[in-house]
């Protein structure tokens, strides 16, 4: 899978740095973290673009203190349907409500945990289109899927069976996050060349799917153990446009280092 890059068009690319806050922070916590991220994000929303996912609880005092700022608010989840009789779930209008703009889907924890499938992920997905909210489809393999040599097929399932028969226009917001899962809250970042690998792979699949033009404007991020001091590399291949950043996330100084990368200017292959 050598020499795979589509990495001319990352400079089209804005990237998008995202805290996934996960099941972590009370009020106070979220509060003092977001104050934090506002005072130290590059002024003037220059620079990447920055977005945030709190726990739900949290997105009413989040959202109050990112009005008016260039820091997007999203959610970690929703369900597909627009109301009913769902005892523990939010729709997506109830996330516009609240001021979200971004919904994370197809989380691997939410995967592997909660039983979503690729089809449960695609209504989701339709659902966020509809309402417009930015998705962040994640997508990954496992340890024991990459070292039975089966990462492109996954990656190539979990793609088809949430993004086949949209229309592309409709798609047009849409970012995709890989997360290698043995990367996830392991420590065990996926190196440089791995994640370019797996993003490049990814892109030629969305191309197939939609043509060059849509794949080359989609973002792809990379999620798993990222931190201030893997950021500048990961950051500096061709087709990692961004990065979903979990525990890293709930730590300002770090998070702020990680929004703040320096990408060297790798030439793509
Ligand atoms: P991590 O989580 O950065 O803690 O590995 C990433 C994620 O799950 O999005």
């Amino acid at each position: 899978m050598a020499n795979m890059s589509t990495g001319s068009a990352k400079s089209l690319r804005r990237p998008l740095i995202a805290g996934n806050w996960k099941m972590n922070l009370g009020l106070k916590d979220s509060v003092d973290l977001v104050r934090q991220l506002v005072d130290g994000a590059p002024a003037g929303g220059s620079g990447p673009e920055i977005m945030v996912a709190p726990p739900f609880t949290a997105l009413t005092v989040v959202a109050e203190l990112l009005k008016g700022k260039s820091i997007k608010l999203g959610a970690q989840n929703m369900h597909p349907e627009a109301s009913g009789a769902f005892t523990g779930e939010v729709s997506p209008s109830q996330l516009l409500d609240v001021g979200c703009s971004h919904v994370i889907l197809g989380h691997s924890e939410r995967r592997r945990m909660f039983g979503d499938t690729d089809a449960f992920i695609k209504k989701k997905l339709q659902a966020a289109v509809k309402l417009k909210l930015v998705p962040v489809l994640c997508i990954g393999e496992t340890l024991e899927e990459r070292e039975s040599n089966r990462t492109f097929r996954v990656l190539e399932t979990q793609i088809k069976g949430a993004l086949e028969g949209f229309a592309p226009t409709d798609l047009a917001q849409l970012v995709v996050a890989y997360e290698p899962v043995w990367a996830i809250g392991t420590g065990k970042t996926a190196t440089p060349d791995q994640a370019q690998q797996a993003h490049a792979f990814v892109r030629q699949q969305l191309k197939g799917l939609y043509g060059e033009g849509w794949a080359q404007s989609v973002r792809i991020l990379y999620g798993g153990s990222v931190t201030p001091e893997n950021v500048d590399e990961l950051m500096s291949q061709p087709d990692v446009d961004g990065a979903l950043v979990g525990g890293a996330s709930l730590k300002p100084v770090g998070f702020l280092r990680i929004i703040n990368f320096k990408a060297g200017t790798k030439a793509s292959a």
